[in-house]
């Protein structure tokens, strides 16, 4: 549904919409409003008959899954859900999610237990390093790791698997920030073996903004709630997320639609494109720009992103690089994030099934 006469390269931070995933919801948004009661109150099994199709996309079980807003709001039902004492640490990473930081942050503050970001700085050449820099961090006061799945600025893939095989040996919590992760990886949430994992389907299954999920391990259940608690507490980890107060769930029902979107293409076959046309991006701009990789050259470490240094010269402030994405959007129409990454400059390139090798060419000539 995006406007054809521009660029976008920014698929990443909010997904796009399909149209006839925006045209499901929109009539069901129309049947909401033409009976409401009934549409909320008592046509439950239309939820019910989504979370299936959802959750067994994900690969999670259907006890432990519950729709939420977004990937922000399930961190901050799996932060309120532990409960720290002051001597215990949360540990992540200098590449975590600026919000998710704030997030923990705050936690930290309230109850007074410290927070720690370990480096990983870039570039890096393999999963290894990722996995070494996290687990040689974690000590006896550690109680809980956040690791994401992909991480939003690095683009990088984490090797979540082994963090939380490591973390689990330890007795260390873990918490899975896959907010990138469905639809872009082949993803199997209870294979990850997390504590907690929380995910977006907005971003790379181009579900209706406002859909997103979390799922606990068994023995998480029953002290994980909501955000919001309201009529259905203390009846199961899923029938509380099912109400979290009146709220329009037409994005959570139209997600299911867009998983079956994506499986009439196949979504392997959407992975596998997006991921060769981001791995291409990566080698044309690192060669246009004359840069050192972030990653390996053969997006071993990425999945439908790849974050790429600006040409020597270019910004490597956070205003200045916001203020040339800005340039760059009212100049060019080109919409791509620019920031600042471990005192540099750089661009984050998304690929999608629209987009094109002309998007990137055009990025390079905008920039060089
Ligand atoms: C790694 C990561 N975590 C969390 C979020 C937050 O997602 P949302 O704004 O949908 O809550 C993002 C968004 O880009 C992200 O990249």
């Amino acid at each position: 549904m995006l406007n054809p006469s521009m660029t976008y390269l920014n698929h990443g931070s909010f997904g796009a919409r399909v149209e006839s995933v925006f045209k499901f919801q929109a009539a069901l948004k129309r049947e909401l409003e033409f009976s409401p009661v009934d549409f909320l109150d008592r046509q439950r099994s239309r939820l019910e008959e989504a979370r299936q199709v959802v959750a067994s996309f994900l690969g999670a079980d259907l006890e432990g899954f519950g729709f939420v807003d977004n990937a922000t709001t399930g961190v901050g039902c799996v932060l309120n859900s532990i409960t720290f004492n002051s001597g215990d640490e949360i540990l992540t990473t200098n590449l975590v999610y600026n919000g998710v930081r704030q997030l923990l942050n705050r936690i930290a503050d309230d109850v007074g237990c410290s927070y720690r970001e370990t480096a990983i700085d870039l570039p890096v050449q393999s999963s290894d390093e990722i996995y070494h820099r996290i687990t040689e961090s974690i000590k006896p006061a550690t109680k809980l790791v956040v690791i994401d799945h992909v991480a939003s600025s690095s683009s990088l893939i984490f090797p979540a698997e082994e963090i939380v095989q490591f973390c689990k040996e330890k007795g260390v919590l873990v918490l899975v920030d896959g907010a990138h992760a469905p639809g872009m990886l082949n993803l199997d949430v209870e294979s990850v073996g997390a504590d907690w994992y929380v995910g977006n389907l907005h971003k790379w299954v181009c579900a209706p903004l406002g859909a997103g999920f979390v799922w606990a391990a068994q023995d998480h259940r029953d002290s994980t709630h909501p955000m919001t608690v309201s009529h259905l507490y203390g009846q199961g980890f899923a029938r509380e997320f099912d109400w979290q107060g009146t709220k329009d769930i037409t994005p959570w029902l139209a997600a299911a639609k867009a998983v079956q979107w994506g499986d009439e293409i196949g979504w392997e076959r959407i992975r596998k494109h997006n991921h060769s046309l981001a791995t291409w991006m990566q080698q044309s701009l690192v060669e246009a720009w004359n840069v050192e990789p972030l990653s390996p050259l053969d997006g071993s470490m990425l999945g439908n992103m790849a974050t790429v240094l600006l040409p020597f010269g270019h910004p490597n402030t956070m205003p200045a690089c916001l203020a040339l994405r800005d340039e760059i959007y009212n100049k060019f129409q080109i919409e791509v994030p620019i920031f600042e990454l471990q005192g540099k400059g750089a661009v984050r390139v998304s690929a999608q099934l629209y987009s094109r090798e002309i998007h990137l060419k055009q990025l390079i000539t905008a920039i060089s």
